[in-house]
């Protein structure tokens, strides 16, 4: 049996640093379904699909083969077989994947690949419903969190670091408008299932989040 550790919560919570930083003490895989979504997205935007067409996304969608494979331990998602990894984090996808993520039809692909790996592989997986959908009988549950001011802040320091011009007040109102997207669309919505501990990474160094998630898989 494989060893499953889930890791949930909202945007700009420090998930896939965390994740990879416990994948790499442990030695297990870390699965980035975001980035998934976010690949999805890509070929929706690229078929000419826009925001408001969400009639098409369940058509469309079925037109996209997305695989992950690793590169050197790190995590390359394939879109009918193209390397998108440099293509997917760009506002216009980000904004695609916000909206797609909610279709049924998208979700049913995406997490059907996530259960696969995660039975044949022990693994260090992040999103929004994986302790509640992907993998209801993960070893570890996490949920991870933090003050949206506080994400707004970490999100502005590495754009301003990258030399982008950005404004904290209009980052933190994105983080605001985006978790209230994910915790209330009608599809596998982001919640703290019961039995996930809670982790408020507000006041914590990347340090102390990666040994309290060691911490609980002893
Ligand atoms: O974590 P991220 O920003 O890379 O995620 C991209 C989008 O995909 C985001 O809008 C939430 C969505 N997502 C999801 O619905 N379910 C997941 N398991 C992971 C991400």
């Amino acid at each position: 049996m494989s060893y499953n550790i889930a890791i949930d919560g909202p945007a700009g919570a420090g998930k896939s640093t965390i994740a990879k930083k416990v994948a790499a003490k442990k030695g297990y895989i870390y699965v980035d379904t975001g980035a998934m979504y976010r690949a999805m997205a890509l070929y929706l935007v690229r078929q000419g699909v826009t925001r408001e067409d969400t009639d098409r996304i369940s058509e469309v969608c079925q037109g996209a083969d997305i695989s992950i494979k690793y590169e050197n331990g790190e995590q390359v998602v394939l879109l009918n077989g193209e390397n998108v990894n440099g293509l997917i984090r760009t506002p216009q996808v980000s904004d695609m994947a916000s909206v797609s993520s909610q279709n049924g039809d998208v979700r049913v692909k995406l997490v059907k690949l996530q259960q696969e790996l995660a039975a044949k592989e022990d693994v260090v997986m992040d999103g929004r419903d994986i302790a509640s959908k992907v993998l209801p009988d993960a070893d570890v549950k996490v949920y991870l969190t933090a003050s949206s001011t506080c994400r707004a802040k970490r999100r502005y320091d590495e754009m301003v670091a990258k030399g982008e011009e950005c404004d904290l007040d209009e980052i933190e109102r994105d983080i605001i408008e985006r978790d209230h997207r994910d915790m209330t669309r009608e599809n596998s919505p982001l919640v703290q299932v019961p039995e996930a501990t809670l982790i408020d990474s507000s006041n914590m160094t990347i340090e102390e989040v990666t040994e309290a998630i060691l911490a609980l898989c002893r």
